[in-house]
């Protein structure tokens, strides 16, 4: 039986992930801050398959030494992971538009060096191992859009990094992969006032991760395709006509 570690898999996407992996006869092992929640995920999980290998444990992805003890746990007492989905994050969009320093630092704490702290523990147990870092990141990081400065910024560092890691990483043999899903209904989309174009159940991206995931290797998963096809030949507009763009979207 292999392992996946899902950060983040009390809720939405990750949620969502860590059911179809249990259902398909895989260990799963979910993290995020609130205990309680965890619990009723994990009783939930179990009632949805037959196989019993599901386990929480409580992990604060910015606290580095919570990180390495949930890591070093799972490897020691649960079993060896086969894949890391980095799927925690924070999201918070800044409608009013103001600069807001506080919200910066916060989803770079998170987002970033949270994404960080468990890489850098989890490259040294996966290491000749040829198993799988994948993290989730966002359309929203392929360019600068209005009122998505802080989330944004941190999703665009993470698909640099990943790239970059995808070099670095194949002496070590640990393979990296990045995921880029369009909108999907999450607590965290609740969150936003606008209309959501292609919205897409949970249920819907975790299909589409599990197969990413678990076929051939892929470098880079993204879904649904037009959505995210047209986010990325956004990406190379001039500014003036990606401008206009959004004059027309939403008057920014
Ligand atoms: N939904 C979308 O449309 C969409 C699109 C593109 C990319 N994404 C990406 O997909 C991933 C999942 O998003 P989602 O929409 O499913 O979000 P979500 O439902 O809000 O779930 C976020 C999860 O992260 C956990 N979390 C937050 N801060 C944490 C921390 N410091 N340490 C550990 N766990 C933490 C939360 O649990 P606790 O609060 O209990 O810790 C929760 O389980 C994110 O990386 C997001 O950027 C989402």
């Amino acid at each position: 039986m292999r392992t996946i570690w899902i950060t983040g898999g009390s809720s939405g996407i990750g949620y969502a992930v860590a059911e179809k992996f249990l259902k398909k006869e895989w260990r799963v092992i979910i993290s995020s801050r609130n205990e309680e929640r965890l619990n009723k995920s994990v009783k939930k999980l179990k009632k949805c398959s037959n196989n019993n290998e599901v386990y929480s444990i409580v992990c604060n992805i910015t606290d580095y030494s919570n990180v390495k003890k949930t890591i070093k746990h799972i490897e020691n007492n649960i079993s060896a992971i086969d894949i890391a989905l980095l799927n925690a994050a924070a999201y918070s969009p800044n409608k009013t538009q103001n600069f807001d320093l506080k919200n910066y630092q916060l989803l770079i704490d998170v987002n970033l060096n949270g994404t960080l702290n468990c890489i850098d523990i989890l490259k040294n147990y996966m290491k000749g191992r040829n198993n799988l870092i994948a993290v989730v990141s966002s359309p929203v990081g392929f360019r600068g859009m209005p009122t998505a400065g802080a989330y944004g910024m941190t999703k665009a560092a993470q698909l640099n990094l990943i790239e970059s890691l995808y070099f670095d990483f194949r002496k070590l043999k640990i393979k990296v992969s990045v995921i880029n899903p369009g909108f999907i209904d999450t607590e965290s989309t609740r969150l936003n006032s606008f209309k959501m174009p292609f919205l897409k159940s949970s249920n819907y991206a975790a299909e589409k991760i599990y197969n990413g995931l678990t076929g051939k290797y892929k470098f880079e998963i993204y879904f649904p395709f037009l959505v995210v096809f047209i986010v990325k030949i956004m990406r190379i507009l001039p500014l003036n006509l990606y401008s206009l763009i959004w004059k027309r979207l939403g008057n920014f």
